[in-house]
């Protein structure tokens, strides 16, 4: 059984340990052509463990890799759509596979200031619990110092502990708790100073 069907057929204790990781290697990088077939592998498995707070791309030909890639690099050179806020997308990887997504905002606007802040960030289901989560946001802060947003603002739902986790452990203070509406659902939402 390969690693994405044992997460679908609920063997999560095989999914979890089948990916081996170069952590001498880990770096973040643009998305692009070199890791998207591991990123598309990725995506079955955020959509096996229901990960919500992540928007996965459709990406299923040439074409709509293009496009994905054209518009992040849009996004990243300031020029975003209506509504949104130029950022910085980033993947981690280790020179073979993607591991993780990471968000830079620019800057916030009203919806971001209350849910989203400066950086988002989710590490692929297969690579959890050993400590990726934390090792990204650490060079996440660092790429928005480069972008002179010196405390990033993140958010965080009361009941992810994980992230409560990395962000603490990457030295957040926490400044605010906030109740957020998201999907009909009301959830309280840590504000964090980085
Ligand atoms: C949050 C997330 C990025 C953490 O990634 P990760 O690589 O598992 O994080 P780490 O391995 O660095 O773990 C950090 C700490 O959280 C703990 N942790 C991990 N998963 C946990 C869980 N489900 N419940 C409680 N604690 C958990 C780890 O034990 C570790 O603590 P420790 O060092 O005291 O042992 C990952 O769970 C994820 O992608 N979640 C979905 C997307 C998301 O929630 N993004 C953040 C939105 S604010």
């Amino acid at each position: 059984m390969d690693k994405i069907e044992a997460m679908l057929a609920g063997d999560r204790e095989n999914a979890l340990h089948n990916i081996k990781i170069d952590f001498n290697n880990l770096h973040l990088v643009w998305p692009c052509w070199e890791y998207l077939q591991s990123y598309r592998e990725a995506i079955m498995e955020y959509i096996a463990f229901r990960v919500e707070d992540f928007a996965y791309p459709k990406i299923t030909t040439h074409r709509d890799a293009k496009g994905y890639f054209k518009r992040l690099e849009r996004m990243r050179k300031g020029k975003a759509p209506k509504g949104l806020v130029p950022a910085s997308a980033f993947w981690l990887v280790d020179g073979r596979n993607y591991i993780g997504s990471g968000d830079v905002r620019h800057c916030l606007n009203e919806s971001l200031s209350r849910l989203g802040g400066h950086i988002g960030y989710s590490i692929r289901p297969a690579a959890w619990g050993r400590g990726l989560g934390t090792i990204q946001l650490a060079m996440l802060i660092e790429e928005a110092a480069k972008l002179e947003i010196p405390r990033p603002l993140i958010t965080c739902f009361d009941d992810n502990l994980a992230s409560i986790k990395v962000i603490e452990k990457n030295g957040g203070i926490l400044v605010n708790k906030i109740t957020n509406r998201v999907r009909g659902e009301k959830k309280l939402t840590r504000h964090y100073e980085m």
